[in-house]
């Protein structure tokens, strides 16, 4: 089944996005790494927030992608349109592994948008950033 093409927000709504991931990252939880994210995810037109959050346990910390996908979905939203991760970086913070499992679960072509400290952006698609990802399909048959 080839996915579903999805219309790209507009760049007034992509930088809404962004400003309300730089306004989250201002509480993640972050004393270990140092290294403060926040992720804005916009679903259904409502924006929902994370930050990563951190723990002396060190595996147990949850990116801040994984926190805002937790939030939309207890909001009740399962099919996202895109997602802003702003980081503490003079780079674009791409999403790590995990979070683009987790993203892919919601909408393999969202658009993903990092801005870098300085204002730099960049854009991919999360299918670009997993291409043969694992999904549903791949043990629908099982
Ligand atoms: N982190 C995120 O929140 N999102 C990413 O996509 C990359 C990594 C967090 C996890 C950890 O708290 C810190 O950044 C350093 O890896």
């Amino acid at each position: 089944m080839s996915p579903a093409r999805v219309a790209k927000p507009s760049k007034a709504v992509i930088d809404d996005l962004v400003a309300a991931a730089r306004r989250a990252r201002k509480r993640a939880y972050a004393p270990y790494s140092g290294f403060h994210v926040g992720a804005a995810i916009l679903a259904g037109g409502r924006i929902f927030t994370g930050v990563n959050v951190e723990n002396a346990s060190y595996p147990l910390s949850v990116c801040a992608e994984r926190n805002a996908a937790a939030a939309a979905v207890m909001a009740g939203k399962t099919s996202f349109e895109a997602v802003a991760v702003v980081a503490d970086d003079t780079e674009p913070t791409p999403p790590c592994g995990g979070c683009r499992q987790v993203l892919h679960e919601f909408g393999p072509q969202m658009l993903v948008v990092a801005e870098a400290d300085g204002g730099r952006r960049a854009e991919w698609t999360v299918s670009s950033l997993l291409p043969a990802a694992f999904d549903s399909a791949s043990f629908r048959d099982r």
